[in-house]
């Protein structure tokens, strides 16, 4: 089984099972704080996974959130480490737990795979429209069978844009402080409530562009290649090129990068 194929069959593999567990009364648990949630689909969808992966190729290693929640080594130096590892499948089981939760739309299974330190494969799938959004490095990006690309959108204010609320009370403060700016430059501000949601809406031009603080590797590894292969770019939020353990980031068609930058 080639990589893709690997990545792709194992998300909607666990997109099938989170499906069938929407609205049957699931329970929320509290992780690092009051606004950071986590059910035992979640758990599942990672096991999921992590065992189809790891079956179909024995000899990688898988970072995935909730597995990393309950682990002793700081993030930070797990990808450190990433540089040295050949094959890193870095997984979230579900990205937009909050929507599973409530029953809303707009939950996706994001796996991302790096070689190195380097992001060389990304699925992104929602399951509840039936959407993958794939892209290998130097291949392109498509949802489904279909090729995509960025927004033609020349103006901030022809855009879509999008953000999200992250767990982190100062995160949250600094991201809802932007708004103000950015929101009297775009056409309107959506809040989808998955981070890898909105990178795969960047890539396929339904969003102009997303910016977000206080992120995680598994939020958008895999969303930055689908970006990046569609055409867009992706930094930091000091307008870096984009490095598995930036926090704060902006992904855009491009053409509306320095609006968004010079907005923060
Ligand atoms: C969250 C979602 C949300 C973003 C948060 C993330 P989770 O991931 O991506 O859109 O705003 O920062 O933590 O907790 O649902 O996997
Ligand atoms: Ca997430
Ligand atoms: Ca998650």
């Amino acid at each position: 089984m080639s990589y893709l194929e690997t990545a792709c069959n194992a998300a909607r593999l666990a997109g099938e099972m989170i499906l069938s567990q929407v609205s049957t009364g699931i329970i929320a648990e509290k992780k690092s704080s009051n606004f950071d949630v986590v059910t035992e689909i979640d758990k599942r969808s990672e096991q999921m996974i992590r065992d189809f992966i790891l079956e179909a190729h024995p000899e990688h290693f898988l970072l995935g959130e909730e597995e990393s929640f309950a682990a002793e080594k700081p993030l930070s130096q797990v990808l450190q480490d990433a540089q040295d590892v050949p094959f890193l499948w870095i997984v979230d089981p579900i990205d937009g737990t909050a929507n599973f939760i409530h029953g809303i739309p707009g939950f996706t299974i994001s796996i991302a795979l790096a070689c190195n330190g380097e992001i060389i494969l990304g699925v992104v799938y929602d399951p509840c429209r039936d959407e993958l959004f794939w892209a290998e490095k130097g291949k392109g990006s498509f949802c489904n069978d279909k090729k995509i690309s960025i927004s033609e959108a020349e103006k901030a204010v022809d855009c879509m844009i999008a953000t999200g609320f992250v767990s982190t009370s100062a995160f949250r403060e600094v991201n809802i402080a932007s708004m103000d700016s950015i929101g009297k430059e775009f056409r309107s501000i959506r809040v989808l409530g998955s981070a890898a949601l909105h990178l795969a809406y960047v890539a396929c031009g339904r969003l102009g562009a997303f910016w977000q603080y206080g992120l995680s590797v598994w939020d958008i590894a895999a969303g930055v290649l689908l970006v990046k292969e569609a055409g867009g770019t992706v930094t930091n939020t000091k307008g870096n090129v984009y490095s598995l353990s930036d926090q704060n980031i902006i992904a855009s068609n491009s053409k509306v990068h320095s609006t968004v930058l010079n907005c923060l």
